[in-house]
């Protein structure tokens, strides 16, 4: 939610905050805007709409400030507007500040500044903030040993409830900036005579791979060649400085139309790198040396309990049945956002984890949090290397799948599934699985690349399907088992890229509700591999077709349909029940992305959504 970019340097700030705030775009992007510290006042240039909206408007001002801040906007207090987005001006001109979260006394406070004159131009909250910190700026003496901006910053932030990650300026400051976080994440990029400031390192790795994550509570004064960091209680901080181990190339689109596309096709690269190095010598289990837990302490655990949102909460549920069919242990699935609220009983002997593919999501972070606070270890398994969830976790699994920008998660949803089905091997060998079924458990996960290689060989055939059924407006995706959370991950896709109507379901569930929607205006998706239920899920395809629903019959090479049963087919290779869940995936992310693009959708930033939601 909201993307934030602070530069102080050497050079002209606006065109590198430009290219940043592209970067983070993905973050929101209903309007945004740049504020540049140039001949003693801020330069202020607002637009609804993209970043590339801003560009053409910041082309036609004199920007050569070399400070300067800029923000792409997800709307929670007030309209999408010009005058609501940010950077925000305090009403007496002296303080310029952007800001990611939601601060909820906002309307004490408004009104404390409303009674000593303060004038507001939008509705946000964060104007508010800004007021604030110019109502103590003009009023505070100089605080000794901390100048009189950076002090405002922090008695302002003393007062604010929620949370934020802003970015402030003051126009009697030329070449410093205060920046602060608390539940909303911030970065440090340190250059050569230049720092940066920004939501994530995409924004960052353009200049330097020298990075310093803030932690909630901090507050960071900074100049072109120095930074200090303190809490806001003014304890001095000592910073760890990370180095990024991806370049700027790995955020860029290169031959692929979106990132979506990009990021579907990078799945078999993105598997390898989630599994290099983390099976055992023997092949015959995982290895996770980050979960810090011991086999023994391991063999403690009777019981697992996942929390995430969206995509991850899916990768949770393919998860539990892994866990459950392999290792025979109970899991519970449940989403961060009813977690964090619904005090659950969880028993001794219970592992709790999160999965989160940016590791910021607001929800979770709180799940993960209520669930310490209750004494339990959380372990965290998280794309965003030092994201908040990561460095709070006791310990976890990194997917190393790399950036993912596209707003509709696919790599990262795999490699959750993929480092699942791994953590479901590793229980189930510390308990009663045998060294052979082992070793034919992790050859199946090492082909996982190359199969789901041979999958995305259908995308000509699935383009032509999405074609087909581009235009109904409502769809059902019903799988069973492993693949009932594939239905709903295929149902989400839908909706999230192409706003379609689409509801996943376990395929005999169908006939309790969802089959009322039939008709030949609706299509449904089957998921019907080869096993077991092979012939119920035909029996639930029979009774769609007997009411003339068009059927889409996903199946695994080697499974044969009645003829005239289903109006498409696609198939996927036949595999290991741990991988299964990882191919089904690729077909209906390519039949949603298909679809999204064949009705003209803006695939990688769909309307109202965010990549990380760090907001309630
Ligand atoms: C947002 C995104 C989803 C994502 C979910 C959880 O809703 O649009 O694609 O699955 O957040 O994100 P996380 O980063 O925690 O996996």
């Amino acid at each position: 939610m909201c993307g934030i970019v602070g530069y102080v340097g050497k050079q002209k700030a606006s065109p590198f905050i430009l290219e940043g705030l592209k970067r983070l775009e993905y973050r929101g992007y209903d309007s945004t805007g740049v504020a540049i510290l140039q001949g003693g006042a801020f330069s202020l240039v607002k637009k609804t709409g993209r970043v590339a909206n801003l560009e053409r408007e910041v082309a036609k001002f004199n920007l050569n400030g070399t400070f300067g801040i800029g923000h792409t906007r997800w709307a929670t207090h007030g309209g999408v507007t010009d005058a609501n987005a940010h950077p925000h001006v305090s009403s007496d001109g002296k303080i310029a500040l952007i800001h990611n979260g939601v601060i909820e006394n906002y309307s004490s406070m408004k009104k404390f500044l409303v009674s000593k004159g303060y004038t507001f131009s939008s509705e946000t909250d964060t104007e508010v903030l800004c007021n604030l910190i110019a109502y103590h700026y003009a009023k505070e003496p100089e605080v000794v040993g901390e100048n009189r901006f950076f002090a405002s910053v922090r008695k302002t932030l003393l007062h604010a409830e929620g949370t934020y990650g802003i970015v402030t300026m003051c126009v009697d400051l030329p070449g410093e900036m205060v920046a602060a976080r608390k539940g909303s994440p911030l970065i440090l990029g340190l250059g050569d005579g230049e720092n940066i400031v920004a939501s994530d390192v995409s924004a960052i790795v353009a200049r330097t791979q020298n990075v310093v994550y803030l932690k909630d509570g901090e507050i960071v004064r900074l100049t072109p060649k120095e930074f200090q960091i303190t809490t806001l209680d003014q304890e001095a901080v000592s910073p760890f400085v990370d180095k990024v181990t991806w370049s700027i190339a790995d955020a860029e689109l290169g031959a692929h139309a979106h990132f979506m596309e990009k990021e579907i096709f990078e799945q078999p690269l993105a598997l390898e790198n989630s599994m290099r190095g983390r099976f055992s010598e023997d092949s015959s289990t995982a290895n996770f040396g980050g979960l810090n837990l011991t086999a023994s302490e391991l063999r403690q655990v009777d019981r697992f309990m996942f929390c995430a949102c969206g995509t991850a909460w899916h990768a949770c549920l393919v998860t539990e049945h892994l866990i459950e069919r392999f290792a025979r242990l109970p899991v519970e699935v449940d989403y961060a956002s009813e977690f964090r609220y619904r005090n659950s009983p969880l028993d001794r002997n219970t592992l709790f984890f999160v999965m989160s593919q940016s590791g910021e999501t607001i929800d979770t972070l709180a799940a993960l949090r209520e669930a310490q606070r209750k004494g339990y270890r959380v372990l965290a398994i998280n794309n965003v290397v030092g994201s908040t969830i990561a460095r709070e976790a006791n310990g976890g699994i990194y997917q190393h799948v790399g950036p993912e920008i596209g707003v509709a998660s696919t790599k990262a949803f795999t490699s959750q599934i993929l480092l699942g089905a791994m953590l479901a091997l590793y229980i189930a060998r510390l308990r009663d699985m045998s060294f052979s079924d082992g070793v034919t458990y992790v050859n199946a996960l090492k082909g996982a690349p190359d199969l789901v290689r041979e999958a995305l060989k259908q995308a000509p055939h699935i383009k032509a399907i999405a074609k087909r059924f581009a235009h109904h407006s409502d769809f059902l995706f019903l799988g069973r088992l492993s693949l009932f959370p594939l239905a709903l991950e295929g149902a989400l896709k839908l909706k999230e890229i192409s706003y379609i109507h689409a509801e996943g379901y376990p395929a005999a569930e169908m006939k309790h509700g969802p089959i009322a929607l039939i008709s030949e205006k609706c299509p449904s998706v089957f998921f019907a591999p080869k096993g077991e239920i092979f012939n119920k899920v035909v029996s639930s395809m029979q009774e769609i077709k007997a009411r003339k629903g068009p059927v889409i019959a996903i199946i695994t090479e080697g499974c044969e349909l009645p003829p005239g049963l289903a109006d498409e087919v696609i198939t996927i290779p036949d595999c290991h029940e741990a991988v299964l869940p990882i191919v089904a995936a690729i077909p209906v992310q390519l039949l949603s992305y298909y679809i999204a693009v064949d009705r003209g959708c803006d695939v990688d930033k769909p309307r109202n959504l965010a990549k990380s939601v760090t907001v309630e």
